[in-house]
């Protein structure tokens, strides 16, 4: 099938080369020059584990191709996945998708079937609608993927959401999608557009507020001597809970659960229904992005020197967006401390917004500071080697995501007098 995609990002080009592989023949098309020369050679303009890969092979089988000229001829399903940032009233800006949809509506043909794969608030495919006309037939099909593990979440998905109105929309991405369901087909879910549109901020918005939970939990298990790794355990253990999303941390952050979480708000607000649950999910997370820099300068008082290992904003992706690593580097420049950062793929994207730090190997840092701030959960920070422990002999660790609160590591931090402040637990 040829198919045409707007925009190669995290999601689009991720989407190209996953069907790209499947036997599709996919033109990916992007406003960015600098990525699209960086495609033609097969290069991926950003750090997904696998990716390279499969868009070596994709552009080598030469079913893969890449331009900044939106050609659409002959594709019979366009998918719309550039980006829908936040605006300042906390609404999804979707300028971008209504750039590409007039940029379609002037090059389409009778039949061909748009496909939003952007997140995108309820009506947006009814708008489109109204832009592209009667000829063209609109769908809705929001993404799942998790940057760090997008390639397998694309190829073996859990689900497909696929809202259109039409029979002929449903039956193109059935077409798109049946390489992926060989197994069972039940996995696409078909809906109308507003359900599909909605399923991607209700998913999200769950997922945030269950993180915003724990955080909370954790904030008051400090407080009343309880232990958030117990806590956890004993209400994820109930079957109808589970362990997913509950793991106390900076608070969460990504291009996608604040601005989604706030668009709900939003569209609630502009329904007329209370969106207070939603909005306390953001309150509570930038509660607890305070919290975390307060642990940390209280227990930097004597200190000019910090450490951060972790900018990007979850482990095995170099995204910084709305990043906790940017929060807290803010708040610590304010109170004139020297940083020192490390992030295993992260650091490039994190200077760019973030100049003001000094990017060092993990063990060079540990010289230079007194406090060490565990941010990412990246696995190579869930042990300390025997040269780290001795750098950090009498200095603290602040580990934002307990990834060292094991009695195994704890003992070593002990044994080497290091100071260890995990999240809801007793410092030790
Ligand atoms: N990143 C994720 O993990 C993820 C997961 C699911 C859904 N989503 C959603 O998917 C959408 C895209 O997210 P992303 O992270 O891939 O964004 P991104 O910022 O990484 O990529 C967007 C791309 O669109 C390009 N673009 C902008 N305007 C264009 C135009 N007029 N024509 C062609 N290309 C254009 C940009 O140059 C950029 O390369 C968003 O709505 C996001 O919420 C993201």
């Amino acid at each position: 099938m040829k198919i045409a995609i707007f925009g190669t990002g995290y999601v689009g080009l991720v989407t190209g080369a996953c069907l790209a592989d499947k036997g599709h023949q996919v033109h990916c098309i992007d406003i960015s020059e600098e990525k699209i020369a960086l495609l033609k050679q097969a290069t991926p303009p950003f750090y997904e584990p696998g990716l390279k890969e499969l868009l070596q092979r994709g552009v080598d089988s030469g079913r893969l191709t890449f331009s900044t000229t939106p050609d659409i001829s002959g594709a019979q399903v366009i998918f719309i996945a550039v980006g829908t940032p936040q605006s300042p009233n906390g609404s999804a800006d979707l300028s971008a998708v209504f750039a590409v949809a007039h940029t379609i509506k002037e090059r389409c043909t009778k039949g061909q079937v748009v496909v939003t794969k952007s997140t995108v608030p309820v009506g947006t495919a009814h708008i489109l609608k109204t832009i592209l006309g009667e000829d063209i037939y609109v769908a809705s099909n929001p993404e799942t993927l998790r940057e760090g593990a997008a390639i397998q979440d694309f190829m073996s998905p859990d689900r497909i959401i696929v809202g259109a109105e039409d029979k002929e929309a449903f039956d193109a991405l059935r077409e798109v999608y049946s390489p992926f369901l060989i197994r069972d087909q039940n996995r696409i879910q078909e809906m109308n557009c507003a359900s599909a549109e909605l399923v991607k901020y209700g998913a999200n918005t769950m997922l945030a507020m269950r993180i915003s939970f724990i955080n909370l939990l954790s904030q008051l298990c400090t407080h009343v001597g309880a232990d958030i790794r117990d806590v956890r355990q004993g209400i994820g253990s109930d079957y109808r809970i589970g362990m997913h999303f509950l793991y106390p941390g900076p608070g969460f952050g990504g291009s996608c659960f604040p601005k989604d979480v706030s668009s709900l708000a939003f569209q609630l607000r502009e329904a007329g229904v209370d969106p207070a649950l939603v909005s306390a999910t953001l309150s509570t997370n930038s509660a607890q992005q305070h919290h975390i820099t307060r642990t940390i300068l209280e227990h930097t008082k004597d200190s000019e020197a910090v450490g951060l290992w972790g900018l990007a904003f979850k482990a095995n992706t170099d995204d910084v967006r709305d990043s906790a690593s940017i929060f807290v580097s803010q708040q610590l420049l304010k109170h004139q401390k020297k940083l020192y950062v490390h992030d295993p793929q992260a650091t490039h994207n994190y200077l760019k917004v973030q100049p003001h730090a000094t990017t060092t190997t993990r063990q060079e840092m540990l010289k230079e500071i007194d406090v060490l701030v565990i941010l990412t959960e990246w696995n190579e920070y869930r042990t300390l080697t025997q040269e780290e422990l001795t750098l950090l002999q009498g200095k603290t660790i602040v580990d934002a995501r307990n990834l060292l609160a094991r009695e195994a590591e704890l003992k070593k931090l002990r044994e080497h007098n290091i100071t260890y402040v995990g999240v809801g637990m007793r410092a030790t």
